[in-house]
């Protein structure tokens, strides 16, 4: 199908927000990467389930986006159709004594600041997570405290067919900073464990989580977070700064002074920029230390 007529027939679903041709650094922490051929942003489920229907029936390549906080996008964008999971499937509900749901779009910083206010504890180790819950479920998002499957109980997602589907933690299959979702499928809503507890206490903790995530990591600069995966044991920060890497530039991208594992776009930076960057300290960590880095932040558009 053409890039016309499939666009006119998403446009047809109610409660879709179709849009083409849409640069997509825009939509992504690190300010980089090119243009996608469609752009769908879904305001309810059942619209997102119609447009799986039709995305599966064009044969049309799709990305799961959540707030792109874990990705690098190529220069020359992404020839597909991008399913952007933003606000408008986003919100909190708590059920029973000890759940709460969330919708896919809503931010971990928002679930965070609805605990600290309402005094639900369990889910601190997540201050700093800077996607929404959708994304932090498919990538299995987390701190050196812990990580988004440690409390979810369940996550319902609509799969490429179209279907919605509820999956257990266990059906998910989690590992670190991975998850098993079913191939192309979009995480829509998230069942967490949480327990009563104090309010002023569950501030403070959240707050000195990330005051110290503010002195260890460049938290204003445009990055995607920590680039490579911790090799089994040892942190990926750490071998990249005692091998001296710190501060070495390709083009607009630079490793960060302040956190080894973070690569910053100083302003113009292009995803070959980063590339180079990453081969750089692939190589070097290689050779010193016979690892082999892994990437945690995602590629899109390169193939
Ligand atoms: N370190 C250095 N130099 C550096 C970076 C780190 O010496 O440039 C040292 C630190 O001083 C510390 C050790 O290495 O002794 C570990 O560093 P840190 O506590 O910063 O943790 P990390 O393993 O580098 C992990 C997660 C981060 C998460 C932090 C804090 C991964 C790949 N990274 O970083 O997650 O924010 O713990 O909880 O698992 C992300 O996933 O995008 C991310 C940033």
């Amino acid at each position: 199908m053409n890039s016309t007529s499939l666009s006119e027939e998403l446009a047809e679903i109610a409660g879709l927000k179709v849009r083409t041709n849409v640069p997509l650094a825009r939509f992504t922490t690190f300010k980089i990467g090119g243009p996608a051929r469609v752009v769908i942003t879904p305001e309810r489920v059942e619209s997102l389930q119609a447009a799986m229907r039709v995305l599966s029936a064009s044969g049309a390549r799709t990305y799961v986006m959540g707030n792109g906080s874990n990705l690098l996008v190529s220069d020359a964008g992404f020839d597909g159709a991008v399913i952007r999971i933003g606000s408008s499937l986003s919100g909190m509900d708590i059920e029973g004594e000890d759940r709460l749901r969330v919708g896919a779009g809503t931010m971990w910083g928002r679930v965070l600041r609805f605990c600290a206010k309402e005094g639900w504890t369990g889910l601190e180790f997540g201050a700093g997570i800077p996607g929404n819950l959708g994304g932090a479920v498919a990538t299995n998002a987390g701190t050196r405290l812990g990580e988004t499957s440690d409390a979810l109980i369940e996550a319902t997602v609509v799969t490429k067919e179209g279907e919605r589907r509820v999956l257990s933690r266990a059906e998910l299959g989690f590992e670190y900073r991975h998850s098993h979702l079913p191939e192309g499928s979009v995480v829509v809503e998230v069942l967490l464990r949480v327990e009563r507890g104090d309010p002023a206490r569950i501030s403070e903790t959240i707050d000195a989580y990330l005051a110290q995530r503010r002195r260890d990591q460049p938290e204003r600069e445009s990055s995607a977070g920590c680039v490579f995966k911790n090799p089994p044991g040892r942190s990926a920060g750490k071998l990249i700064d005692d091998a001296g890497l710190k501060g070495i530039v390709e083009g607009g991208a630079i490793v960060s002074p302040v956190h080894g594992n973070f690569l910053v776009n100083q302003g113009g930076a292009t995803a070959a920029d980063v590339l180079r960057l990453i081969e750089r300290i692939r190589q070097r960590i290689r050779a010193e230390h016979a690892v082999e880095l892994e990437l945690e932040v995602r590629l899109v558009g390169f193939e």
